[in-house]
């Protein structure tokens, strides 16, 4: 397919469904030959069906994201099928909430490898594997990052080290032409989201909201395509906030 991301490269973690399988379905349609990375390989290859249905180019990678060497090795192959890699989405995550005295350490382990660590791995993945030309990163923040909002400790943590590792990395990848940026979803009803946020959640989420309503995957997409293609070349170091403005503490 050709479009403004024709002859880029693109990693998308946690494109088994929810914001990042549309993310993948999105890039590839803009023409970028996309790896789907997800930890649930049936999801995963639904979404590869998906992407090559609709004409697009995709490599399925059945992956967990918090063991390093895995990464590296999807990163790896996915150089081979179609070439350096131009971009990483590094969006998988894997949430539990509950009050900050209840946490469990395996769970907090867990939630920092699939939510802080692996954004590691996708970085080194992308500088390993990466084109000369430079690339992007795009890292998944959440307003959490930003307001208060009980027993979300543990989301809280992972969510603010990568806004802040977004802006340190900008800084440190810049002189090597690597953008590095974040994006914010609002409130989007996903199929992980669902699981932790129940309809009474979701009409809190949506009085709170200056748009009055939840977003949608593909809305939280368009901002992904964004920040990787050529329309945001002097942007880097941004968390931007596709969020109806939940971000924007209102009265
Ligand atoms: N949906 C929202 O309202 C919302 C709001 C703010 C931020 N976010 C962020 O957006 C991102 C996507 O969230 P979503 O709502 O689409 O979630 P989701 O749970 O629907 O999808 C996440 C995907 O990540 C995969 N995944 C989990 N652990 C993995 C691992 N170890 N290795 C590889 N893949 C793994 C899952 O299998 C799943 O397919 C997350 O970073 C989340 O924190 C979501």
């Amino acid at each position: 397919m050709n479009g403004p991301l024709s002859n880029h490269v693109i990693l998308v973690t946690g494109a088994g469904r929810g914001i990042g399988r549309a993310t993948a379905e999105l890039l590839a349609k803009r023409g970028a030959s996309v790896g789907v990375v997800d930890v649930n390989e049936m999801d995963t290859a639904s979404t590869v069906d998906a992407i090559e249905a609709a004409g697009g180019k995709a490599l399925g990678l059945p992956t967990d994201v918090s063991d390093r060497a895995v990464l590296m090795a999807a990163a790896a192959q996915l150089a081979t099928s179609f070439g350096p890699l131009t971009g990483i989405v590094n969006n998988a995550m894997w949430i539990r909430y509950g009050p900050v005295a209840d946490i469990d350490e395996t769970v907090l382990d867990r939630m920092l490898a699939v939510g802080v660590k692996a954004a590691f791995w996708g970085v080194q993945a992308l500088l390993a594997h990466g084109s000369d030309r430079g690339g992007a990163v795009v890292n998944i923040c959440s307003p959490v990052a930003d307001l208060g909002m009980a027993n979300t400790a543990s989301y809280t943590a992972v969510k603010g080290a990568i806004a802040s590792l977004t802006r340190q990395l900008a800084v440190e990848l810049g002189p090597r032409g690597i953008r590095v940026n974040a994006v914010t979803p609002g409130a989007v009803p996903t199929p992980g989201a669902r699981a932790i946020v129940n309809e009474e959640g979701y009409a809190l989420r949506r009085k709170q909201t200056p748009l009055g309503r939840t977003g949608e995957e593909a809305e939280i997409a368009a901002g992904i395509a964004f920040l990787l293609g050529p329309d945001a070349s002097f942007v880097t170091g941004e968390v931007l906030h596709v969020d109806g403005g939940i971000s924007v503490k209102s009265m």
